[in-house]
């Protein structure tokens, strides 16, 4: 892993998360958009150089996704750079938001992932994420998953 940078960015930078997943073909990018316009949806990257590696997002303030104002928050959109994975940076960044969580005062964090994801899983779970309830959508059958961040 190389040195990084964690950073909060705005509407304006997201369309260069292109350099990370494919906006076009990704099915909720404009409900994702509308999110970060309206305030609910906090979009952090790692850098490494200038260079876009990973996204990490943080929802708030939206009964769709379960949070609780000033209490729960839903982690979503964790992605690497496919080139990228393997290398420690996903953990890394989603460290950094459980950090960011605690200190915002945030009790507990959610988040879904699907049954079939072995490395979102591992990696969920060696960050103390637990699963709650199993459930189903149109993407097929997941987990929800959450972690306590302070009692
Ligand atoms: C899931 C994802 C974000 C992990 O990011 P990453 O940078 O590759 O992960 P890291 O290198 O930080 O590894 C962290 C942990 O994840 C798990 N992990 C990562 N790759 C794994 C793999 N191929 N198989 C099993 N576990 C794996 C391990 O628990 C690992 O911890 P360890 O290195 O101590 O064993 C990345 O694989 C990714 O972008 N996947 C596609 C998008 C996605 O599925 N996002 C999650 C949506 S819920």
């Amino acid at each position: 892993m190389k040195p990084f940078e964690i950073t909060r960015i705005g509407l304006e930078d997201w369309p260069k998360c292109g350099a990370i997943w494919n906006m076009a073909a990704f099915p909720y990018t404009e409900k994702f958009r509308e999110q970060i316009r309206a305030g609910n949806r906090e979009v952090y990257i790692l850098t490494v150089d200038g260079t876009y590696i990973a996204e990490c997002d943080l929802v708030k303030d939206n009964p769709e996704y379960g949070t609780v104002p000033g209490r729960r928050l839903y982690l979503s959109r964790l992605i690497v750079r496919r080139d990228c994975r393997g290398q420690g940076y996903g953990r890394a960044l989603t460290a950094h938001l459980l950090d960011l969580a605690l200190e915002r005062g945030y009790r507990e964090i959610a988040l879904g992932v699907d049954k079939e994801n072995a490395p979102a899983l591992g990696l969920y779970r060696s960050l103390g994420f637990a699963v709650y309830e199993e459930a189903e959508d149109q993407d097929g059958e997941f987990y929800r998953m959450e972690k306590k961040l302070r009692e």
